[in-house]
């Protein structure tokens, strides 16, 4: 894995790292609000889950973002799944913090969610489940329905429309977005947008909270909108 400065990095790991500080880089200057929904994660854990609880994130990617937002809560336990194990080695270090064991699983969500096997009380998905399509994210959420149990929580942060909107109005509000972007070059700016347009299915509010409650959630609650009204935080019951 170490680099000395004379070796170039092999293809893979030149593509991760430019794809990671294109990604970091959104994050860093919060264009899509990262910062308000993570707080909103981090005030949820702390205000309205009063015990201890098993925390599982899907697609956690560096963890940065939630294992600030756990700190301070009654986490006893962080499991973690994610496709890219470069974003996982940054992952450990930053979960090294919690004062919970921790484990990181290398592998596709969707699989690992369908077959997965150890209770968890609390689980958390921050954009990533718009790039499944709707029936799939159907069945997504009924797994975790199934995992979470009785009193159980899945909160997600994803693409969402107002009720009315298409996917292609909700591009074009995306791609609006540009000029607030100011610190992506053009070149950055297309490569997140293309992998935007291939790949993110937003759902308007109405069927996040159909999708919710077809899969057995008794509730579905809106706790953010982000500013641009592209995404929103949402809160599933059991
Ligand atoms: C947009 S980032 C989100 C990271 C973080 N959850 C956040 O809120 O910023 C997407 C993450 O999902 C991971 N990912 C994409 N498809 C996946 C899949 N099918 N299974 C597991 N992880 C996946 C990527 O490796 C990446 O870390």
């Amino acid at each position: 894995m170490a680099m000395t400065g004379t070796e170039e990095p092999a293809p893979t790991q030149a593509l991760f790292l430019e794809e990671w500080q294109v990604y970091r880089k959104m994050v860093d200057n919060d264009y899509l609000f990262h910062r308000d929904a993570y707080d909103c994660l981090h005030r949820y854990l702390r205000d309205e889950v009063t015990g201890p609880f098993r925390f599982l994130e899907a697609a956690c990617g560096d963890a940065g973002m939630s294992s600030q937002a756990l700190l301070g809560t009654k986490v006893s336990s962080y499991h973690g799944i994610d496709i890219s194990k470069q974003a996982l080695e940054i992952a450990e270090r930053n979960l090294a913090r919690l004062p919970c064991p921790v484990v990181l699983e290398e592998g596709d969500f969707v699989s690992g969610l369908r077959n997965w096997r150890h209770p968890a009380d609390v689980v958390w998905i921050g954009l990533s489940l718009h790039h499944l399509l709707a029936p799939a994210k159907a069945e997504t959420l009924r797994d975790i329905r199934r995992i979470v149990g009785a009193n159980g929580r899945l909160l997600i942060y994803e693409d969402a429309s107002p009720d009315g909107e298409s996917r292609e109005e909700w591009l074009a509000r995306w791609d609006a977005q540009e000029p607030d972007w100011p610190a992506y070059s053009h070149r950055e700016w297309t490569m997140v947008n293309d992998h935007v347009h291939s790949s993110d299915f937003p759902e308007t509010d109405s069927t996040w909270h159909a999708l919710g409650k077809s899969a057995g959630f008794a509730h579905v609650k809106t706790l953010f909108v982000s500013p641009t009204d592209l995404l929103r935080l949402y809160l599933f019951q059991a």
